[in-house]
C-alpha cells in the first residue's frame, strides 16, 4: 500500500471572508469547519499521516478542539504567514518512507474519494497531479486597467486549480531545493513544482470541491451541509 501523508494548511486569516470567528472555526454541519473538513479527508483516503498547520497562536486550542471531536490522529503545528510556508513546516514533518503528499485547503469541506482516488493514480505515474475545474464560461483576459477585455481565451484549454494536489515526495522536495527562498511566493503547490521544471498532469475537478473564501461560499457550504 502506497503511503500517502496530507498535508491540510488552515493558518490563513479569512480576510475574504470577514467573519469575527476565525475561518477554521465558523460552523457548518452544526461543527467547527476544521473538523468537518478533516472528518471528510479522513473518509476519502487512508492517509499515513495527517498534519494541520494552523495560526501559530491557535496550536494550543486546536489540539483540544480536534481531541474533544475524536480526531487524536491530527497532527497540529504551526502555519506561517504565506500559504506556502504552511504547507511547507507540515513538509519539514513528513516521516520517511512517506510515497506521495496531498495537499487540501482546509476550506474545501467537500473533497470527494473518487476525485483522491483519480490523483494518487496519476501522481504514481507521472510524479504531480493537480485536481483542477475546467472553465465552464467564456474566459475574458483584460488589458492593464482591469477595465476592459484584451483578449478572450480559448476556454477548452483553461483550468481553475483545487486541491488536492499530490505529488511524489521526491519530487516536490527537489523543487523546494530548486527554488531556493522563492517557495514563499507560490500561491500552490503545483505552481511551485511547474516551476521546478516538472510537468503535471490534471485531473478534471467538480463544481462541489470549491472553496470557502467569500461570505456567499459560507452561505452555499452550510446548505449543502445540511442536505447530507
Ligand atoms: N492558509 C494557510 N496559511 C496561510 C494562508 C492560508 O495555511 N498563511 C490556508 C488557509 O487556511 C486555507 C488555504 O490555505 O485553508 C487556502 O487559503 P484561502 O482560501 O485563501 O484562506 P485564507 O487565506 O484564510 O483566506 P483569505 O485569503 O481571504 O485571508
Ligand atoms: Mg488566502
Amino acid at each position: 500500500m502506497t503511503r500517502v501523508a496530507a498535508i491540510v494548511p488552515a493558518a490563513g486569516r479569512g480576510e475574504r471572508l470577514g467573519s469575527r470567528t476565525p475561518k477554521p472555526l465558523v460552523l457548518i454541519g452544526g461543527v467547527p469547519l476544521v473538523v468537518y473538513t478533516l472528518r471528510q479527508v479522513l473518509r476519502i483516503h487512508p492517509f499515513s499521516q495527517i498534519l494541520v498547520p494552523v495560526e501559530p497562536d491557535a496550536v494550543v486550542r486546536m489540539k483540544a478542539l480536534l481531541n474533544k471531536h475524536g480526531l487524536r490522529r491530527v497532527e497540529v503545528l504551526a502555519g506561517g504567514v504565506m500559504r506556502a510556508e504552511s504547507v511547507r513546516n507540515g513538509f519539514d514533518r513528513i516521516l520517511p518512507s512517506t510515497e506521495l503528499v496531498a495537499i487540501h485547503d482546509l476550506a474545501r469541506p467537500f473533497v470527494t474519494a473518487g476525485d483522491m482516488a483519480g490523483l494518487v493514480k496519476a501522481a504514481q505515474a507521472s510524479g504531480a497531479a493537480l485536481l483542477a475545474q475546467k472553465a465552464v464560461a467564456t474566459v475574458k483576459e483584460t488589458d492593464a486597467s482591469g477595465r476592459f477585455v484584451k483578449r478572450t481565451l480559448d476556454r477548452n484549454r483553461i483550468y481553475l486549480a483545487q486541491t488536492p494536489q499530490v505529488f511524489r515526495t521526491a519530487v516536490l522536495r527537489k523543487a523546494y531545493d530548486k527554488v531556493g527562498a522563492r517557495y514563499r511566493d507560490f500561491t500552490d503547490e503545483a505552481g511551485l513544482v511547474e516551476a521546478a521544471g516538472n510537468k503535471i498532469r490534471i485531473v478534471p475537478g467538480h463544481a462541489i470541491n470549491f472553496k470557502i473564501t467569500t461570505p456567499d461560499d459560507l452561505v452555499m457550504a452550510r446548505l449543502i451541509a445540511r442536505g447530507r
